[in-house]
């Protein structure tokens, strides 16, 4: 029986990435690659490429790259699964597993089938009690069935005994979350006394529940909101509420709104922004800035307004800037959520919030000067406060115009900004930066730094080797690169593969295009080669000045012996200059 791995093969070997890509975007010949406007982000000039040679794409404006299954999943918002099959469809390949596989994907079938059958039941159970609540609450027919809401009664078992005559098995009642162990060794119902929320994947298929209390046997001390546990198939980590519904709309309306509760996510898509979408019962994570990424850039964050709700989007707010999206508040009157906001005032007065949306910055300036004594306070609180931020904020250009925004509201220069910034200390990134790696353009010079070296030298090397063409013998160059990197060259092929395309796309962009290839690797080669020595001799030089306090005669004899021979090894390399 064919491997998975296989199938991913058979469908590269029948579709080409430009034929997949096509689909989406239009793509225009430069060089060896294609190129196109990025489809990922917005951009007036292409920077996304695509290499029908090495079946791949990256883009240099926002960093996202892979093959043709990362760029279905990326352009649908779904996962590797579902790219498999969409392009196992168009290929005409049929997806067949293995045994191992066979038994995993059935038993994930099996659970999403129980997670279905549970949503259906569920639904039938919805009260007239529990519709009047909704309705009081403004949630219309509609939408109850749009969000296909249900209800768990107060009964014990009536959802595990459903499945069970539905032939699921208790272990699996279990592992889907939706049954528990009692004390006397039966079954019973997780969700009792609860208004159900199912929750879907980025597909809509359900994976897991919250439940809002609700009737009136519900106990008082039991919590408000009751998720599914970790489960195969619900990670809240990595699930946002409604994204099902509202990835199309985060790409078309070019943004995101970030809400806190089931509550208010139903009630935003209700009055027409269907780009929202809701954490469920945890923090936010960078796994969730990841799959607003696939959609948009922008995220629009729309958290209570208590203490405990700004301090909740100062949070996340960091960890979206460092993800490299751009930030927004909504400012709701005090103790309200969106849910109250629609409810009482109306689908309009949601709409002005979220247009009203503050940027990040502005909010937490506007917040500390309103709380500060004086404008020494207020300097104070925003060094302490708003800067870390900035630090946070990945586009140089955003981070400009803040340095200007927040230098005119403290009333120094920008310059005093500036250098208070670099005074704080980095603090740990939360999420991995999309760090602006040196271009390697023109690194051979030796003003570039020993690393951007190595990098180019190290992306030139992986171009070469996936060549169908290569300009360079790429055997003779990495034998050279070998010994210029004294043996570290191992340590670079560890990096991730996509960090490796990414470098390939870099060479070929710089390189495919002109004829100066040889020159800047003999040219990078040198520079390396001297940053080897030079490195040598300064190890030399520590040790000799160890020998020296310990009066190590014959120690120091031989340093001195070697760092003559480094030091004119030196002379020679800038006299081949
Ligand atoms: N939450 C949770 N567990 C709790 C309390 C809250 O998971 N014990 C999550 C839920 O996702 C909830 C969100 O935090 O929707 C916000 O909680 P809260 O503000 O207390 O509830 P509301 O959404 O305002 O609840 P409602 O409007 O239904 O009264
Ligand atoms: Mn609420």
């Amino acid at each position: 029986m064919a491997e998975k791995t296989d199938t991913v093969q058979q469908i590269k070997d029948r579709l080409s990435i430009v034929d997949v890509v096509s689909q989406y975007v239009k793509l225009e010949r430069a060089g060896s690659a294609l190129r196109a406007r990025c489809p990922f982000h917005s951009e007036r000039t292409p920077s996304f490429n695509v290499s029908p040679e090495r079946n791949t794409f990256h883009c240099f404006g926002c960093g996202v790259g892979g093959d043709m299954f990362t760029f279905v999943m990326l352009s649908e918002g779904i996962d590797f699964k579902g790219a498999l099959k969409v392009l196992a469809e168009k290929a005409g390949v049929e997806l067949v597993y293995s045994q191992k596989d066979t038994g995993e994907e059935a038993a994930r079938m099996r659970l999403f089938e129980l997670l279905e059958a549970t949503t259906v039941f569920y639904m039938g159970q919805l009260s007239p009690a529990a519709k009047t609540y909704l309705e009081s609450r403004g949630i219309t027919q509609q939408t109850i069935q749009d969000f296909r809401l249900g209800e768990a009664t107060d009964a014990w078992s009536l959802c595990v005994d459903y499945l069970k005559s539905k032939k699921f098995t208790e272990q699996e009642m279990v592992a889907a979350g939706v049954g528990r162990k009692n004390e006397h060794g039966g079954l019973s119902d997780k969700f009792r006394n609860r208004i159900i929320f199912p929750i879907g994947d980025s597909v809509g298929r359900i994976v897991g529940f919250s439940g809002r209390i609700f009737g009136p046997l519900a106990s008082p001390d039991a919590p408000k909101y009751l998720n599914s546990p970790e489960t195969d198939v619900y990670h809240k980590s990595r699930l946002l509420y409604g994204y099902d519904k509202a990835k199309q709309a985060m790409r078309t309306l070019n943004c995101a709104i970030l809400v806190e509760g089931q509550m208010d996510l139903v009630a935003s898509h209700q009055a027409g922004w269907s780009n929202t979408v809701a954490v469920s019962g945890t923090a936010f994570t960078v796994e969730h800035t990841q799959i607003i990424k696939r959609m948009t850039d922008n995220l629009i964050l729309a958290l209570d307004a208590d203490a405990a709700g700004i301090k909740a989007a100062a949070r996340a707010a960091r960890v979206a800037l460092q993800a490299g999206l751009n930030v927004k508040v909504v400012q709701l009157p005090e103790g309200k959520d969106p849910a109250d906001l629609i409810l009482q005032e109306g689908s309009e007065a949601w709409k002005l919030a979220i247009k009203d949306a503050k940027d990040i910055i502005v909010f937490l300036l506007d917040i500390l000067e309103s709380r500060s004594k004086d404008t020494d306070g207020f300097r104070r609180s925003v060094e302490l406060s708003v800067l870390p931020f900035l630090n946070d904020v990945s586009s140089p250009i955003a981070r400009e115009q803040y340095t200007t925004l927040i230098a005119r509201r403290l009333n120094v220069s920008e310059h005093a900004i500036i250098e208070t910034l670099a005074r704080i200390p980095k603090e740990q990134t939360i999420a991995p930066k999309n760090t602006q790696t040196v271009p390697i353009a023109e690194v051979a010079q030796s003003r570039s730094t020993h690393s951007d070296r190595v990098r180019t030298a190290f992306a030139i090397l992986l171009w070469q080797q996936s060549a169908t063409h290569p300009q360079l013998d790429h055997a003779v160059y990495e034998a050279s690169l070998r010994e210029a990197l004294d043996d570290t060259l191992d340590e670079l092929h560890t990096m991730s593969d996509s960090d490796k395309e990414k470098l390939r796309f870099e060479a070929e962009r710089i390189y495919g295009v002109s004829n100066v290839l040889s020159a800047e690797v003999e040219s990078l080669l040198h520079n390396l080669k001297k940053d080897r020595v030079t490195k040598k001799l300064h190890t030399m030089s520590e040790m000799l000045k160890n020998a020296e306090a310990i009066s190590d005669e014959s120690q120091i004899q031989t340093l001195m012996d070697q760092i003559a021979l480094l030091t004119s090894e030196i002379a020679y390399l800038h006299i081949m200059r």
